[in-house]
């Protein structure tokens, strides 16, 4: 099996209703990045942080995969397929993808505030635990945090995910603004002679001097666009 490789952003979820970071009325928009998603913005009003990505979490018992999810699953059919995804929300996996690749963090996991990457402390959460409360702890004693990487924290999934991307036979990008390094680098480290190809509804300006085959869908048409491409090719 031919080895598929697939990055997603958060136009991926779009489609099921979850907002995207930089379009118009994105969540930047409405909520100061520096606050909500910054080591600092955590140390200096821990509650208002554990709020927003409360809200979040609980978006999650109110959307489904889309199309598009549903048709990257359906692919595992024919392809060895490894999702990456920014994405911090459970759509791939509920979908049925077996490979997924977090890189920035699980909404549905919680981890200590001291050691946020160690094993150890990280928990995942069943739905009756998805507000997570000032006071609760981890094991170590601290308070209990979104195991979500913020902005100016280590990316511990990147190592695995240049793996994929070095061993991609085909990589595939959808909906993202590849604006956040390091995930945006990522097509850097696939091979030149593998077919790259891009969906979004929106010009994306890629930083590399590479042939991609753009579709400029959303992510469900442009998934549908490209099953077919990839049945016929291969
Ligand atoms: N289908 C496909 N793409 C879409 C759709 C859709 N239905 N709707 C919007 N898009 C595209 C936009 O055109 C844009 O290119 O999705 C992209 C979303 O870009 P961003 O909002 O910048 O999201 P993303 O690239 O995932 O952000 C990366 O930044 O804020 C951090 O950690 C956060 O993981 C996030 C990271």
């Amino acid at each position: 099996m031919k080895k598929l490789v697939i990055l997603t952003g958060a136009g991926m979820s779009a489609e099921s209703g979850i907002s995207t970071f930089r379009d118009s009325g994105g969540l930047w928009e409405r909520y100061p990045v520096e606050q909500v998603a910054t080591p600092e913005g955590y140390a200096a009003n821990p509650k208002l942080v554990i709020d927003f990505y409360n809200t979040r979490r609980k978006e999650l018992l109110h959307v489904h995969p889309n199309e598009g999810h549903k048709l990257i699953a359906s692919l595992e059919d024919f392809f060895d397929v490894t999702v990456i995804t920014q994405n911090v929300d459970n759509l791939h996996e509920r979908a049925g993808n077996k490979k997924v690749i977090h890189l920035h963090g699980e909404l549905t996991k919680v981890t200590s505030s001291l050691q946020p990457n160690n094993p150890a402390y990280i928990k995942t959460l069943s739905p009756d635990e998805y507000e997570v409360k000032m006071g609760d702890v981890a094991p170590d004693g601290s308070q209990l945090r979104p195991f979500i990487v913020w902005f100016g924290e280590p990316v511990p999934m990147i190592e695995q995910a240049i793996c994929h991307a070095e061993q991609a036979d085909i990589f595939v990008i959808i909906g993202t603004s590849l604006n956040v390094y390091p995930a945006a680098g990522l097509l850097n480290y696939v091979p030149d002679s593998v077919p790259v190809y891009l969906i979004d509804p929106k010009e994306v300006t890629i930083h590399s001097t590479r042939h991609v085959h753009v579709i400029r869908e959303k992510a469900s048409n442009g998934m549908k666009e490209l099953k077919n491409i990839l049945l016929n090719n291969n």
